[in-house]
């Protein structure tokens, strides 16, 4: 699959719940699965490879995850403080500073059974940076970057300022 890039409209469309778990859409995550793994991500969201779903896999030290429908049911109050990086935005590590240390998410896997997982430090954060896409929006363009930051990196990737 090609991954899009800042400023591709598709990255900043929302995502449709998913409905129907057929074995298409588990091939579809097995090949998102794929191509992230290829680009040595650690997530990757459904609009991110042009499709409109609301769905994203992932992988931690151990596992590797595949969420549909996914929503965060809690989150620590400590903030996580790493910075992230994204295979839409090739080469750019910021740190976001609104993101929680760990976060509670419920979501179905690719047979539709629902489940939830508690992530802590960098896979919260990763579960964070895919919602958003999911949401159709960047973790680049977060209100909590300082103002100065941000618009410079509008200007390199291409996005409107509000
Ligand atoms: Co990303």
């Amino acid at each position: 699959m090609e991954i899009l890039k800042f400023p591709h409209p598709d990255l900043f469309r929302p995502c449709k719940e998913v409905t129907v778990f057929s074995p298409e859409l588990k091939v579809l995550l097995e090949s998102m699965l794929e191509t992230m793994k290829a680009n040595n991500g650690m997530g990757l969201a459904a609009n991110q490879v042009g499709l409109p779903w609301r769905m994203f896999v992932f992988k931690d030290e151990k596992n590797e995850f595949y969420c549909v429908n996914p929503k965060i049911i809690a989150r620590g109050l400590e903030m996580a403080n790493q910075k992230e990086g994204c295979l839409s935005a090739p080469g750019e590590f910021v740190v976001v500073p609104d993101r929680n240390k760990w976060v509670k998410l419920e979501y179905q896997d690719a047979e539709g059974v629902k489940n939830w997982i508690v992530a802590y430090d960098i896979s919260a954060v990763c579960i964070q940076h895919e919602i958003d896409h999911l949401d159709g929006k960047s973790h680049l363009q977060s209100k909590s970057i300082p103002k100065r930051k941000r618009m410079e990196l509008a200007k390199k990737w291409g996005f409107k300022v509000k």
